[in-house]
């Protein structure tokens, strides 16, 4: 693995665009918050930093990039693209609608949120998903995107956008965070090229990850907090993590888990847990 020592350290995507290698996520930050939280977060150093239309925040969340005096081409900002506005032409609206609420003329990276499943679309899922990224596809050669990518995607859903994509996804998405692994599909995205980003990568809203007993003795061991055992664990798989906090102490100590390494057996203890929340959501089967 590439050394990283802060959560500005750089990786490469597919097409050569850098990205930094720790996140900010805004899930579950309302806008009447966010416009603070991002402008913190950056003050206290992200340059990275994820956001989604579905979060109701992107204006807030470019209010606070701009508030912060950051210069725009320093930073890596990600949005996504909503279930809602599937197929060629609503996901060009969508995402023109995305650009005008943060206030920006292009994004660092898109990312279909979810895939269409057979559950809901039957046998046409497959085909929305084509359409979907074809137009991502435009965007991108456009100019308007510096990198595509996805998320939630599985590998089954890949092996089907690959029958006619043109431009290979540069990111996948997924939840990451001890208890829920996806250690097989880390491997075939890693295996394929594309970057892994860990969603929840502590779990969570509500899930028990951070009151783990193992992860608190790991913790203890290092003098560092469960938090900082869960995101040292997510990069040293090469995965990004995207640890969400609005509180300005968490945001710092969030940043903090480059001066001490996971022994093998520790990385293997911890991926081995069981199941302690989070939203543990299998894409076949979600109905948004
Ligand atoms: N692509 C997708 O489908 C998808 C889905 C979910 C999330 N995401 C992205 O991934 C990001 C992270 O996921 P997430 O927000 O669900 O979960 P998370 O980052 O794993 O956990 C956030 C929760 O942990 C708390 N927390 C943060 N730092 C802490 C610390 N050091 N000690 C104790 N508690 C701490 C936060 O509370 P406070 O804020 O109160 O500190 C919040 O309740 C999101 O914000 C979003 O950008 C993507």
């Amino acid at each position: 693995m590439i050394e990283l020592n802060n959560i500005n350290d750089k990786l490469n995507l597919n097409n050569g665009v850098q990205i930094p290698c720790v996140g900010y996520g805004t899930f579950r930050t309302p806008a009447d918050v966010a416009e603070k939280a991002v402008s913190d977060a950056i003050a206290n150093g992200y340059r990275h930093i994820d956001t989604a239309a579905v979060y109701g925040n992107e204006e807030a969340v470019g209010k606070g990039i701009k508030d912060s005096g950051i210069d725009r081409k320093d930073l890596f900002v990600t949005s996504k693209l909503w279930n809602t506005n599937r197929g060629y032409d609503a996901t060009k609206k969508a995402f023109q609608e995305t650009l005008d609420r943060l206030q920006m003329d292009y994004l660092d990276l898109y990312l279909i949120h979810w895939p269409a499943n057979q559950k809901q679309f039957g046998e046409d899922a497959a085909k929305i998903n084509a359409e979907t990224w074809r137009a991502m596809e435009d965007l991108y050669h456009d100019g308007k995107i510096r990198a595509i990518g996805l998320s939630n995607f599985m590998p089954h859903h890949i092996v089907d956008l690959m029958q006619t994509a043109k431009v290979a996804p540069a990111v996948d998405q997924i939840e990451v965070h001890p208890g829920w692994p996806h250690t097989e599909e880390v491997k075939y995205l890693q295996a394929h090229n594309i970057l892994v980003e860990a969603w929840a990568p502590l779990g969570g809203q509500g899930a028990t990850v951070m009151t783990n007993p193992t992860i608190l003795q790991i913790a203890d061991k290092y003098g560092k907090s469960a938090a900082q055992v869960c995101l040292r664990w997510v990069i040293q798989q090469g995965v990004v993590p995207l640890p969400k906090s609005v509180h300005e102490e968490r945001m710092i100590q969030n940043k903090d888990f480059f001066d001490f390494e996971l022994t093998d057996e520790e990385m293997e203890k911890i991926s081995m847990l069981p199941n302690m929340g989070g939203q543990c959501a299998d894409p076949d089967d979600v109905d948004f």
